[in-house]
């Protein structure tokens, strides 16, 4: 029914704070004191809680989970129903945030362990259960996640794949 669409919304907190050129998509939660950085996109359904930080570029797609306390750098790519965590052992008021660094490539419903970190230019592959901090410029796969590749073979191996 046509009334449906203009039913369509997302809801953005006031006390967010929003860069310039943001887009969020139909559905998406943004929380109180987090914090977007310009060029930012968030995919439909995407729930950001409150304190997180997303740095500039980074594209958040659908139906991605990012707890309180995340901290995300820029040009991350967080591919479909991500999750992030940050309470190890729920319920529990104690929480630890995930830290994500520059250039990251998180596959599609990848799990992160609260507290990890995840090393700048590293690429989490999709279904990967993460649970140790991942070094810079690595690829990492399965559950529990090891590191199967460098970012240097993953980058050769996608311009083979564009140029085919
Ligand atoms: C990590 C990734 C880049 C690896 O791709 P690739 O280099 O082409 O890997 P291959 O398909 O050649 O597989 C190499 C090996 O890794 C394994 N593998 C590949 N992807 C895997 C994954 N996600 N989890 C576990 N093992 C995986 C393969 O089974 C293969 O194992 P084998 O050597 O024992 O046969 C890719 O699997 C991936 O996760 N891409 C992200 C896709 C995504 O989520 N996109 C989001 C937007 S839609």
């Amino acid at each position: 029914m046509a009334f449906v669409d203009k039913m369509v919304t997302n809801f953005i907190s006031d006390k967010a704070k929003i860069g310039k050129n943001v887009s969020v998509w139909h559905f998406a939660y943004v929380g109180d004191n987090t914090e977007l950085g310009d060029n930012v996109s968030i995919g439909s359904l995407a729930h950001i809680d409150y304190d997180v930080k997303i740095g500039e570029n980074t594209r958040v797609e659908g139906s991605v989970y990012i707890p309180p306390l995340s901290r995300i750098g820029k040009n991350v790519f967080l591919g479909p129903a991500a999750a992030l965590t940050n309470d190890p052992y729920p319920m529990c008021e104690k929480m630890v945030g995930v830290t994500i660094e520059d250039g990251v490539i998180i596959g599609a419903r990848a799990v992160i362990k609260a507290g990890v970190t995840i090393g700048k230019n590293s690429v989490v592959a999709m279904g990967a259960v993460v649970t140790r901090d991942v070094p810079e410029n690595v690829v990492v796969m399965g559950s529990p996640a090891t590191i199967r590749k460098t970012r240097e073979e993953y980058d050769k191996k996608k311009k083979e794949w564009l140029e085919s």
